[in-house]
């Protein structure tokens, strides 16, 4: 592997500061956030009135526990716009996620804020070990998904050549690998094992390509497979995480010099871990539901955003900002698949929408080969015969991949034939091996 480590000198001056002056900072940026979100956004001037939080009444850091959280609920409230602090001719970018109710959660950016994210997209991908010169193939999916235009956007900051191919077309993928040569590949990690199967059935030797580092996020994976990638294609295999509600990709990042845990950008986004069950603020070093506050987000401030991701806050080594460790999982039954994400409301409500199936389902998680697979176990309405229900099994299979853009299996079943519940309904039936 490559040494790929970056020169002191190359870092941003915050990327070398000391703790102290980082605190310091924050304080400033936070105080302002909290005040920029209190005066231009209704939401929340009325959650932080209801508890008589005040944001004069911020004098420290530990402060912040004293103000109200926000969720994606609040944010679906608003939907689509109530949640911008600025005029709406000042949005310059839109980007939206997946919910539950089929209304997506959307995020706004002005240009000082693509601005923003640009750099520290660019900040993540040189602490990956990327340079100004790198060709840089990014497989993220573009579009409202944040991660596509994200890494572009800050591969571009970095002074790289951007390929921007986006997801998909597995064997092109391939091929320009081949033929483009790229030095770094940003990719979530499920998708770049299918890459490296697809290179196997083309016969070419995936440690002889041009790749040096690859930056993979958007869904959870492991050590175990960041050994496997390294070894299998000989690079650096790095984490990136973020969520669009506060930013997109880029809200923290490993490393290559440490591969210890993703350094939050602490300059621009606060983090908190909490008890998930009672919301109290738990001490570093503690595991519990990671929640981040903007610090300098101009169109769409977020204040302590729950994110619903499990991790923990270390202390900084290769920077001076704290380290999540990778994340373990989530509070709720949010599915990422192949990078999607997606929730069995979603699928509730395509089912609901095909009239020879009943709103009896199981959403199946299996491991087909390298990716990961779902079959919707869904059953047929009485009275409706198989082949009219295979029929709409089928039907559903596209309506899933249209609306939520991922492929799922149908496996439509007897009636009665899914398990009932006297409580809450298990809709989710994880089959994947424990990696
Ligand atoms: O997934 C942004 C992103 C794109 C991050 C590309 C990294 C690379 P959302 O679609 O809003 O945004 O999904 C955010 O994905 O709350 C986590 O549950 C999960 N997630 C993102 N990165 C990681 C990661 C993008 N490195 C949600 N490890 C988050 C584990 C991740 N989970």
């Amino acid at each position: 592997m490559q040494d790929r480590t970056p020169r002191p000198e190359d870092l941003d001056p915050i990327e070398r500061a000391s703790v102290d002056e980082l605190r310091a900072l924050q304080l400033e940026r936070l105080q302002w956030s909290l005040r920029h979100a209190y005066e231009n956004v209704p939401q929340y001037r009325k959650m932080f009135d209801e508890i008589q939080a005040h944001p004069d009444d911020l004098h420290q850091l530990g402060d912040l526990a004293k103000f109200p959280f926000t969720d994606k609920a609040v944010l679906r409230a608003n939907y689509p716009f109530d949640m911008f602090a600025v005029p709406r001719e000042r949005i310059s970018r839109l980007h939206a996620s997946s919910g539950t109710t089929g209304r997506p959660t959307v995020v706004g950016y002005t240009k000082d804020d693509v601005r923003t994210w640009a750099r520290l997209m660019a900040r993540s991908i040189r602490a990956s070990g990327g340079r100004p010169g790198d060709r840089v193939h990014v497989a993220y999916g573009y579009g409202l998904f944040t991660g596509g235009l994200g890494a572009h956007y800050g591969a571009e900051e970095l002074g790289c050549t951007v390929i921007p191919v986006s997801g998909g077309m597995t064997e092109r993928q391939v091929m320009l690998i081949n033929d483009f040569k790229p030095d770094i590949i940003m990719v979530t990690p499920s998708y770049m094992l299918a890459i490296v199967d697809e290179m196997h059935r083309q016969g070419v030797d995936p440690r002889s390509t041009s790749l040096a580092v690859g930056i993979f996020g958007a869904e959870p994976w492991t050590q175990d497979l960041r050994t496997e990638i390294e070894q299998q294609l000989d690079i650096h295999a790095l984490d990136i995480y973020g969520l669009s509600e506060v930013m997109g990709p880029g809200v923290a990042t490993e490393c290559v010099e440490t591969k210890d845990g993703l350094h939050v950008w602490e300059d621009h986004f606060y983090p908190e871990i909490i008890d998930p069950v009672t919301g109290e603020v738990l001490p570093d070093g503690e595991t519990g539901e990671l929640v981040l506050t903007s610090l300098t987000k101009q169109a769409m401030p977020v204040v302590r955003y729950r994110t619903r991701d499990l991790t923990r806050l270390l202390p900084g080594t290769a920077r001076p900002m704290r380290r999540i460790e990778k994340i373990t999982g989530r509070t709720d039954d949010m599915i990422i698949l192949r990078g999607v994400n997606l929730f069995p409301t979603q699928i509730e409500e395509l089912i609901l929408r095909t009239p020879e199936l009943a709103p009896h389902f199981q959403c199946l998680l299996t491991r087909d080969g390298r990716l990961d697979a779902m079959t919707v176990k869904v059953e047929r309405r009485h009275g409706i015969g198989a082949p009219a229900a295979e029929a709409a099994g089928r039907q559903l299979a596209t309506l899933v991949k249209n609306t939520i853009g991922v492929s799922v299996a149908i496996d439509v079943i007897e009636p009665d034939g899914v398990e009932r519940s006297m409580g809450k309904m298990r809709r989710i039936v994880d089959q994947r091996p424990k990696d």
